[in-house]
């Protein structure tokens, strides 16, 4: 791990030149301090997250919610969840030294070490999931735009996408500039889900990243391929 990588955990600008398997390592270098620091800049977004699952799944019904934590890393979602009442809960993420961590809470299901991106996870099957989570992980050079379609193909229809992004993100990141938000809209305009979009205040999601969205994409498809 360079010097010029470590100092991308921290600087996303230097994320903009590194590949998804240069990410990738980076996190898995980063697995053993990643909770010390998260916790130290308040990173709160798994809180806001599984606060809105608790809001949207009846307390009933949550032993029965198929969730996939995409972006898992050491499984902040995993365990907000769980306090909560939701039981099937796996985890996706690249970086198996991030997951390795993850698995020690004894909160996930099933671990799958892997990208979402454009290609198919086979190991996931189409319409299985009720709701998918991504806290953390729309950021710099992590979850790419085009992986919308295979997030829709491993959702039932109904199911929701609920993530979180801070608006230096959807501004700056060379990967959503003018393309999250319309993609957003533009899937919206055309009946592949609905949007709910909540405004978080600076501090909502940590000390350091300014305010930013929870997104809830309540996807009314199965599947639907579109370029992207
Ligand atoms: C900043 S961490 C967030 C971890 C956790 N969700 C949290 O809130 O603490 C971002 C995670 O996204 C993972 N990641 C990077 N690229 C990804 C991709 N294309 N698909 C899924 N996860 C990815 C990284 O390996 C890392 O563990």
């Amino acid at each position: 791990m360079s010097q010029r990588h470590k100092e991308a955990r921290f600087n996303f600008k230097l994320r903009t030149n590194m590949t998804p398997q240069q990410i990738m390592e980076m996190f898995d270098d980063y697995a053993d301090d990643y909770e010390e620091e998260a916790l130290t800049k308040g990173s709160r977004a798994h809180e806001i997250v599984g606060d809105f699952l608790a809001n949207t799944y009846p307390e009933s019904d949550r032993s029965s919610v198929k969730v996939l934590d995409v972006g898992a890393g050491t499984g902040f979602v995993g365990m907000k969840l769980k306090a909560l009442g939701f039981t099937y809960v796996d985890a996706l993420d690249p970086a198996q030294k991030m997951l390795d961590v993850a698995k020690t809470k004894n909160v996930y299901r099933h671990l799958i070490c892997a990208f979402m991106d454009k290609n198919r996870v086979e190991e996931i099957e189409t319409d299985f999931y009720d709701c998918v989570t991504a806290t953390a992980a729309f950021n710099e050079g992590l979850i790419p735009c085009n992986a919308f379609p295979q997030l829709i193909r491993i959702l039932k229809p109904g199911g929701r996408i609920v993530f979180t992004v801070p608006q230096m993100h959807v501004d700056n990141a060379v990967e959503y500039r003018g393309r999250l938000i319309p993609l957003i809209d533009k899937m919206a305009a055309g009946g592949v889900w609905e949007v709910t979009a909540i405004p978080l205040a600076d501090g909502q999601l940590s000390n350091c990243l300014g305010p930013g969205f929870l997104y809830s994409l309540k996807v009314n498809v199965s599947e639907k391929y579109f370029e992207i």
